[in-house]
């Protein structure tokens, strides 16, 4: 079986580096690049920190530095949940390259034409960057198999009452990536508020002892503090669930559906707009359930593999 092709695009972010730990730990993905947008932190942190990540995971792919803003709107950040770097709690190696001199977007369309086989994308951040692909570059859509990407919540907002995060920072993006016709897989709060990664998870990697456990459990430990305060049972692991979903679907429940992002309204903007009537054709693999511990085994056996 060849390997899946894979960029993975984020705004890094604690759980945003353990999506990357997971997808770096199985051969069955093959990381082509990774690009940077801002959202956790600015795009300068992000990138940054991108560095970082892909330095101590020995992630060797490219990184494409992506956009400042978004489409429309203003810049929003959280520092409150994950630090004033965008990455707080361990100190991380320097990192051992600097970002391609390619845009995270000319970044993507390089390796989607040189891609003997369909790309599939895993944006975890907003999704200026590939809304800005499809824009731009029309020609590649047919290069991209599928986006799995972290974002929205049939049920619920984060951000606010009806939009999560990664999609209120960039509606108009989230609009277009949503319409584009291309198959997408939405690990939204349904089931990321489900995957959540309990202190005597965290425990368990503390004990693992090698160089990346190290700095992975102090990374846990950081999100979780935030979210305690809000009386998580643990941390949610939010953008893992984008990459597990490539490597083990069958942990999920998943739904046909079809949804659509309200980039207008005083308190709805961002909101992912599910039709669970089932009466509009789907556009999306939604992610309602998982399997728990299935899922938080493949981040321990991730985090070993560097044993
Ligand atoms: O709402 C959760 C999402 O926002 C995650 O991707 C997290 O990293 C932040 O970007
Ligand atoms: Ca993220």
């Amino acid at each position: 079986m060849h390997p899946i092709p894979i960029v993975l695009d984020g705004d890094p972010g604690h759980d945003d580096a353990m999506a990357w730990l997971l997808a770096k730990s199985r051969s069955m993905l093959e990381i082509l690049a990774v690009t940077t947008v801002a959202g956790n932190q600015t795009i300068e942190k992000t990138t940054y920190n991108a560095l970082r990540i892909c330095t101590l995971l020995g992630i060797s792919a490219p990184v494409g530095k992506g956009a400042a803003r978004p489409l429309a709107g203003v810049r929003m950040n959280a520092p409150s949940v994950h630090g004033e770097s965008g990455l707080d709690g361990p100190t991380l190696p320097e990192p051992d390259r600097e970002a391609s001199p390619l845009s995270a977007c000319e970044l993507m369309a390089k390796v989607l034409r040189e891609s003997p086989r369909p790309v599939t994308i895993v944006p975890t951040g907003p999704l200026t960057n590939v809304a800005t692909l499809l824009l731009s570059h029309p020609e590649l859509k047919e290069k991209i198999a599928r986006i799995s990407l972290m974002g929205g919540g049939i049920a619920r907002g984060n951000w606010t009452p009806a939009a999560e995060f990664n999609i209120l920072v960039d509606p108009e993006a989230a609009k277009i990536v949503f319409s584009s016709g291309v198959p997408i897989t939405m690990a939204g709060l349904d089931v990321t508020e489900q995957a959540l990664i309990l202190p005597e998870d965290v425990e368990k990697i503390r004990r693992i002892e090698n160089p990346v456990a190290n700095i992975v459990w102090q990374w846990l430990d950081f999100f979780y503090g935030f979210h305690k305060k809000l009386g998580y049972a643990g941390a949610p692991m939010h953008d893992p669930c984008a990459v597990a979903w490539l490597i083990a679907p069958e942990i999920f429940e998943a739904k046909e559906l079809y949804v659509e992002i309200e980039t207008q309204g005083r308190y709805c903007r961002g909101m992912t707009a599910a039709d669970l009537r089932g009466g509009a054709a789907p556009n999306v693999t939604a992610l309602l359930g998982l399997d728990r511990e299935k899922f938080v085994e493949l981040l321990r056996e991730a985090v070993e593999a560097y044993g």
